[in-house]
């Protein structure tokens, strides 16, 4: 039996922060723009982008797409960022990862202007975050901290364990988490006695990229779970459910205090908070 007070429910406030959003944009009859640019044809990075997509068209933001083939080279990739970055009418760009593996994603990634790296993946931003001061704040992370605030979930001085260490979610989401004064530890492929670590945490952010790797044997009871992976299963096994993320969730649902589900949870807020980014954008670069 689940009780549904104990699911988070990223695709409602995903659905409330683009309400304001829309609503923010339509009442101030502004149009911020964002340049979206996938290379290659992965099929879940297309997916993704259609989202992302979608979440402009619904907000009132113009998304200017750019899907490139996969032989692009790095040369021509740098060259239209460039030409983004001087385009006056484009406030933010964001090229879908990963790109084939003969671009480098560094370079990329620092060619985009700090001023409309609505990402937040770029040194600038990584250092500002750091820092404590303004800039873009990759969307995952930011996503996570809002549902905690919309769940009332209190982060200052508790234990949040984060597991994963990747420069988009899990470094982040670390330093967000000790801004909100929580004591944060990270765990990685490297950590020993990994369990008696995140048996301590009262928020515990799942992002190892193993499908069903936490199981109740992890969490402490009365934990609050975000889980931020997503796996797509087998069709036809796993009774009907096409998607999983990196919690086992009915192995832990019983422990935890709040959960996030998969799908439903991290991932819409992801898109909202690249939303949220792009109007910044708009507003930084406009002056106001
Ligand atoms: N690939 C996986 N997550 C992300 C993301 O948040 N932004 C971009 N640009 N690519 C991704």
């Amino acid at each position: 039996m689940t009780d549904k007070d104990k699911i988070i429910d990223g695709k409602a406030v995903a659905a409330r922060i683009k309400e304001e959003i829309k609503n923010n944009i339509r009442e101030r009859g502004i149009k911020p723009a964002l340049s979206v640019i996938l290379v290659g044809d992965d099929p879940a990075s297309a997916v993704y982008v259609n989202n992302k997509k979608k979440a402009c068209e619904f907000c009132g933001i113009e998304s200017r797409s750019y899907e490139l083939p996969s032989e692009t080279t790095e040369e021509e990739l740098l060259s239209l960022i460039d030409t983004l970055n001087k385009d006056k009418e484009i406030n933010g760009i964001l090229v879908q990862l990963p790109v084939p593996e003969h671009i480098d994603p560094d370079k990329v990634i620092e060619a985009i202007s700090p001023l409309k790296d609505v990402d937040g993946f770029s040194t600038q931003s990584v250092g500002a975050l750091s820092v404590g001061k303004k800039g873009f704040v990759p969307c995952t992370p930011a996503g996570i901290i809002e549902l905690l605030h919309s769940y009332d979930v209190e982060i200052s001085g508790k234990n949040c364990v984060v597991m994963g260490r990747s420069n988009i979610v899990g470094k982040p989401a670390a330093m967000l988490l000790l801004r909100e004064n929580g004591t944060v530890t990270v765990t990685h492929t490297k950590t020993r006695d990994i369990k008696e670590i995140t048996g301590r945490a009262d928020i515990l952010i799942a992002a190892v990229g193993k499908p069903g790797m936490i199981d109740e044997s992890y969490i402490k009871e009365g934990a609050v779970i975000i889980d931020v992976g997503i796996h797509r299963l087998d069709p036809g096994k796993n009774e009907g459910r096409k998607l999983c993320g990196d919690v086992d969730f009915d192995s832990v649902y019983d422990k935890a205090s709040l959960i996030t589900p998969v799908p439903g949870g991290v991932g819409p807020m992801t898109i909202a908070m690249l939303m949220k980014n792009t109007l910044l954008a708009f507003d930084m670069q406009d002056g106001r």
